[in-house]
C-alpha cells in the first residue's frame, strides 16, 4: 500500500517537473524570438540612420523623446539632392564627387594638418551644411546656385557665387579665401551646380535654410542654456565646446562650438536666429526636423549660451553699412532703431521687428 503511494507520489512529482520544464521551454522559445525579431528590427535602423550620418564614428544620439511631440508634414514636392547616378563620366564628374568630398572632409584638404594648404580652423563645411548641403533643414544648398550672382546685403556688392564660397572660409571656418579661381573652390562649385541644377531661379525651397523658430516673449537666456548644453551637447562638443579631435589631430571627429577652432563672430551661426533654427532642427545629432528633440526654448536658450562664449574675432566695420538691411539678430550697431546691442543679440526679438518695421514704412 505504502509503496503505491509513494510511486503514485513519484509519478505525479514527475508529470509536474516535465509540465514546468515545458512552460520554461515555450517562455525561452518566445524570447529568443523577441529577442531576434528586435535585433533585426534594430539593424534596420541603425543602417537607415547611418546613411544620413557623417562617416565619422558617431554614437548613437542621446536624444530622448521627441520634444513636444511636434508632427511636421513635409510637402510631397519637396526638393531631393539629384542622385549619384546623374553625377557624368570623365573630368566633369570628378569635379563634382572632389567638391562635395571637399565639402564633407574640408578640414583635409585646408585645415591645420592640409594637404591643400593650411588656411582654416579645422572644421568641415558639413559641419553646419548636413549631409554635403543636402539634408533639409541643415542649411542645404538646394538654392545656392539658382540665386548668384546675387546683390549681398552684407557688403552691399553683387557676390558672385564662388566669393560667397570663399566668405565661409573666412567666417565659418575663421580662416583665409582659397584661390577663387583654383581647382578646389571650382570643383566646389561644379558640386553646387550638380545639387541645385533643377532649382529655378526665384524658386521658393522648403527647408533650404535652417528654419526660423518663432521669437520667444523675452531674451534668450544664456544661464539657462549652460544647462542645456550641459545635458545635452556636452557629451559630444566637450565640457570647454572644444569639440573632439580624430585620431589624426587634424581633423574633428565632434566640431568646436567656440575657442580658437571655432567660427568666427562674422559667421552665420554666429546670429541667434541661426543658431537657434539649426540646433532645434538637428541637434543633438540625430533629431531632425520632424523629430526634434528640444523645445524651443531650450533651442534659444542654448544658442545663447554658446555665442557668449569666447571665439575668433572678425572685423566688420564695412558689414551691413545699408542699416536697413542689417538683420535684427546683428549683434554690432549701429542700428536704425534705438535698441541695445545686447538686445539684438539675445532678444526679445519681437520689439525689434516691431520698431524696424514702423520705421522703414515711415521712410518709403
Ligand atoms: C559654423 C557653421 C558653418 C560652416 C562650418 C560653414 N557654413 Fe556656410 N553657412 C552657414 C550659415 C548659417 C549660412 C546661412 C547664413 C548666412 O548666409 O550667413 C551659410 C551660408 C552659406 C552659403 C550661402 C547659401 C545660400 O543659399 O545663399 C554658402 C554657399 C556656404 N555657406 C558655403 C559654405 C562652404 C563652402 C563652407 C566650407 C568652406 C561653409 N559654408 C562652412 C554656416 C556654416
Ligand atoms: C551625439 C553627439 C552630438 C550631440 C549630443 C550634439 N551634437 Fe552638435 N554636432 C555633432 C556632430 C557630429 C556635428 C557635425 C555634423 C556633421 O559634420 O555632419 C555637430 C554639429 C553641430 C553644430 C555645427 C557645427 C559647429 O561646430 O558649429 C552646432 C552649432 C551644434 N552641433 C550644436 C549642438 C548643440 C547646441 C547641442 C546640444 C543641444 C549638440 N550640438 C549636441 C554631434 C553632436
Amino acid at each position: 500500500m505504502k509503496d503505491q503511494e509513494e510511486e503514485k507520489e513519484l509519478i505525479r512529482a514527475v508529470a509536474r517537473i516535465s509540465r514546468y520544464t515545458i512552460c520554461i521551454a515555450l517562455v525561452a522559445v518566445a524570447c529568443i524570438g523577441i529577442l531576434i525579431f528586435s535585433l533585426i528590427h534594430n539593424g534596420q535602423t541603425v543602417s537607415n540612420t547611418s546613411r544620413v550620418k557623417p562617416a565619422t564614428n558617431t554614437p548613437t544620439s542621446t536624444a530622448g523623446a521627441s520634444a513636444g511631440n511636434t508632427q511636421h508634414a513635409i510637402p510631397a514636392d519637396t526638393w531631393k539632392a539629384p542622385d549619384d547616378s546623374t553625377i557624368p563620366a570623365g573630368k566633369p564628374g570628378e569635379a563634382i564627387r572632389y567638391g562635395r568630398e571637399l565639402i564633407a572632409h574640408t578640414a583635409q584638404y585646408f585645415g591645420p594638418k592640409g594637404s591643400v594648404a593650411t588656411i582654416s580652423n579645422g572644421m568641415n563645411c558639413q559641419n553646419c551644411h548636413l549631409d554635403a548641403g543636402r539634408r533639409l533643414f541643415g542649411n542645404s544648398y538646394a538654392g545656392f546656385i539658382s540665386s548668384y550672382p546675387k546683390l549681398s546685403n552684407r557688403s552691399g556688392r553683387v557676390a558672385q557665387p564662388a566669393e560667397r564660397i570663399a566668405e565661409c572660409f573666412e567666417r565659418s571656418l575663421a580662416g583665409k579665401t582659397p584661390d577663387t579661381s583654383g581647382k578646389e573652390v571650382q570643383a566646389i562649385l561644379a558640386y553646387m551646380k550638380w545639387l541645385g541644377q533643377k532649382v529655378k531661379k526665384g524658386q521658393k525651397l522648403f527647408g533650404s535654410a535652417t528654419g526660423q523658430l518663432a521669437y520667444m516673449e523675452n531674451a534668450a537666456d544664456p544661464e539657462k542654456g549652460s544647462k542645456v548644453y550641459l545635458m545635452k551637447c556636452q557629451s559630444c562638443h566637450g565640457a570647454n565646446g572644444e569639440g573632439v579631435l580624430a585620431a589624426d589631430k587634424g581633423t574633428y571627429t565632434y566640431p568646436p562650438l567656440w575657442g580658437n577652432h571655432s567660427y568666427n563672430d562674422g559667421a552665420g551661426m554666429y546670429r541667434l536666429t541661426n543658431f537657434a533654427g539649426f540646433v532645434k532642427n538637428n541637434m543633438p545629432f540625430g533629431a531632425t526636423y520632424q523629430n526634434p528633440q528640444l523645445t524651443d526654448e531650450e533651442a534659444w536658450n542654448v544658442a545663447a549660451f554658446v555665442n557668449s562664449q569666447p571665439r575668433p574675432h572678425k572685423d566688420q566695420h564695412r558689414d551691413w553699412t545699408n542699416l536697413n538691411k542689417k538683420p535684427i539678430d546683428f549683434p554690432f550697431g549701429p542700428y536704425i532703431d534705438s535698441f541695445s546691442e545686447k538686445q539684438h543679440k539675445f532678444g526679445p526679438f519681437k520689439p525689434i521687428n516691431d520698431a524696424q518695421k514702423a520705421l522703414t514704412n515711415k521712410k518709403s
